[in-house]
Order: structure tokens, then sequence, then C-alpha cells
């Protein structure tokens, strides 16, 4: 096991087969973090977490003629607002419900395989599904996360068949056929997709999907949460910043925070710590003055966009 393989990876990177980034032991404590980070309503991981259990227990009894489940959740949402994140603690999560199976994770890398030379997409998505994640659910229940899935599964009618090749177009008839085969013989299998371009997402693989989840961008209230859950995490290691998560006057940073995802709110605290030398070279010395300017500018950033109001 080389320095950068942790115990929970399976395998080692550059033993992973073609089209997959990493298999990973399930549960694992660093994506059971992952899923305590991410501030969403409360709904949305229970409904998570629910889907999940239901697809191991109901698909093992329940023959598909009574319920075709396919297993597969999507995530669907604005670039930055945790579905990715998401995934990966769900996959975490529900491995404690099946403590003696040994789940594993395995992420697939969808450019790995669409970028393949020219007529070979087909064949190693096929190869992908129907060889490299069948025989690894054959040894016990096994979490797919099929990260930015419009790269597989690419929505057919939209396709100018001069300005996208047949073989995009022939990828997508694959995963739509291997999902069919796989529901059919591996019920142990949890495939969880995420996109932040659900349009170009292809029908027929979302109406393969048993849920959808909508991923919003953060609230007002969650904006707060999110700025407090990042700085108070800070405090582990610049304990003057405990002050600065409890402040009363964060909320006046969370107002000016508002319509920013979360990856945008992160990314503005480590803004706010860069605002002079003496900050970055000691972040115990953050205040607020300096969120407010760096919030400032990330809402400055997102309107010229067009994004946050
Ligand atoms: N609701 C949230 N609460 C806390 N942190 C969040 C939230 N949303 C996003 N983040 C943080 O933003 C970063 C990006 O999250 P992630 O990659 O999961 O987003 P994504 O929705 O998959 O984005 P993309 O669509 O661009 O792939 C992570 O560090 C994550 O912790
Ligand atoms: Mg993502």
């Amino acid at each position: 096991m080389n320095a950068s393989t942790s115990a929970q990876h399976l395998v080692r990177p550059e033993d992973l087969p073609r089209g997959i980034s990493a298999v990973r032991l399930l549960p694992d404590s660093q994506l059971d973090a992952l899923w305590g980070s991410i501030i969403v309503k409360s709904e949305i991981k229970e409904q998570l977490l629910s889907q999940g259990i239901l697809n191991f227990s109901l698909r093992t009894k329940v023959s598909r003629d009574k319920l075709p489940m396919h297993g597969v959740i999507l995530l669907v949402g604005p670039p930055g607002t945790g579905k990715t994140t998401l995934a990966r603690g769900l996959a975490s999560q529900l491995a404690h419900f099946m403590p003696r199976a040994k789940p594993r994770l395995v992420e697939v890398d969808p450019h790995a395989l669409t970028s393949s030379a020219m007529g070979k997409t087909q064949r190693s998505v096929s190869e992908l599904f129907s060889q490299t994640i069948a025989e690894l659910a054959s040894s016990g229940p096994t979490i797919v996360l099929l990260d930015e899935v419009e790269t597989l599964a690419a929505d057919r009618s939209r396709m100018s068949l001069e300005a996208n090749p047949v073989d995009i177009h022939r990828a997508t008839d694959a995963v739509l056929v291997q999902l069919d085969a796989l529901a059919e013989r591996n019920p142990n299998i949890l495939f969880i997709a995420t996109s932040n371009f659900p349009q170009a997402i292809d029908d027929a693989f979302t109406s393969r999907c048993d849920l959808v989840v909508e991923v919003p961008p953060p609230a007002q209230e969650a904006v707060a949460q999110i700025l407090e859950h990042c700085i108070d995490s800070l405090s582990e290691h610049f304990p003057a910043l405990a002050k600065i998560a409890k402040s009363k006057d964060l909320a006046k940073v969370a107002q000016a925070c508002e319509g920013l995802d979360g990856r945008a709110l992160r990314k503005m605290v480590v803004n706010a710590m860069a605002q002079s030398r003496e900050v970055a070279a000691d972040p115990n010395k953050l205040t607020i003055d300096h969120l407010l300017s760096a919030a400032a500018s990330a809402k400055a950033v997102r309107m010229q966009k067009g994004g946050a109001k």
C-alpha cells in the first residue's frame, strides 16, 4: 500500500480497472464526516437514506415484476450544492445498516470511458458494467457512484450526429442495456448518480431512476450554518476562530452571502483569510470585516455571472 492509498482504499490507483477511479471499503469515517458536513434540509438526507435502505432490503426479496426497481438514485442541482459529497456520505451511512456485509463504494470516472478512441466508448461502457461492476458486486453489496452522469447517459435526442459522434449515442444505449441487465441479476447494487446538468441526461436513464432528488443551493439559514460549521471546524487548528464562529455578527456575513452555493461559501472563507499576508500567515487574526469584504467580492462575481440575486 503506498502513501496515497488509505486503509479504506481496497485497490491501489495503478491497479484500478479502466473507468474506475476508486474502490473503498465501507463504512468509512471520513465519508461519514462528509455526510455530516453537508447542511441540507433533514428531509433530503432522510429520503436518501430510506431509499438506500429499501434498495438493499426490498430488491433481494421482491421480484421485479412486482416492483420494477433499477437500484438508481439521481441527485440533481446546481454546481457546488454538495451532490457528490452527499453521494459518498450516503454510501458510508448505508453501510452502517449492513454491518456484516462489508459493502464497497466503487467510483466511476466517466471521462476515462468517453475519452477513449472513437468507436470504443460503447465497448468500454459495456465492459465496465457487465464485467467490472458485476464482478465487484459478486462479493457483496456494492454502491456505485456515477458522478456527472450526463457524460455517460447523454440525451440522445439532443445530439446532432455531426457534432456528437455516434459513439456517444451508442454509449447511452449501452448504459441503458447494462442497467437493465444488472437490475435483473444484481439486487445488491445501488447506483448513486449526480448531475448539475439534468437536461442533458437521456430521458430513458431518468425514467430508470427509482428516486430523483433535487439538491438546492442553501437557503439563508443554511448559509449561516455552513459558515459557522466551516469556521468552527478550522478553530481546531486556529483556536481564535472559535469566537468568530460564535459571533452574532456572523449573521451579517451570512446575509451578505445569500445566494452563494456551499462550495462558494467555503471558498469565501479561504478568500477572507487571504485578504492580507498577516491573516494568511496566522488565520487566528481573521475578523468579521475580512469575511464581509470577501463575501461582497464573492457575491459580486456571482452577480456578474447572473447567478445569485
Ligand atoms: N449544503 C452544503 N453544506 C455544506 N457544505 C457544502 C454544501 N454544499 C456544498 N458544500 C461544500 O462545497 C464543496 C463542493 O461540494 P460537492 O463537490 O459535493 O458539490 P457538487 O454539488 O457535487 O458540485 P458539482 O455539481 O460542481 O459537481 C464541498 O467542499 C462541500 O462540502
Ligand atoms: Mg459533483
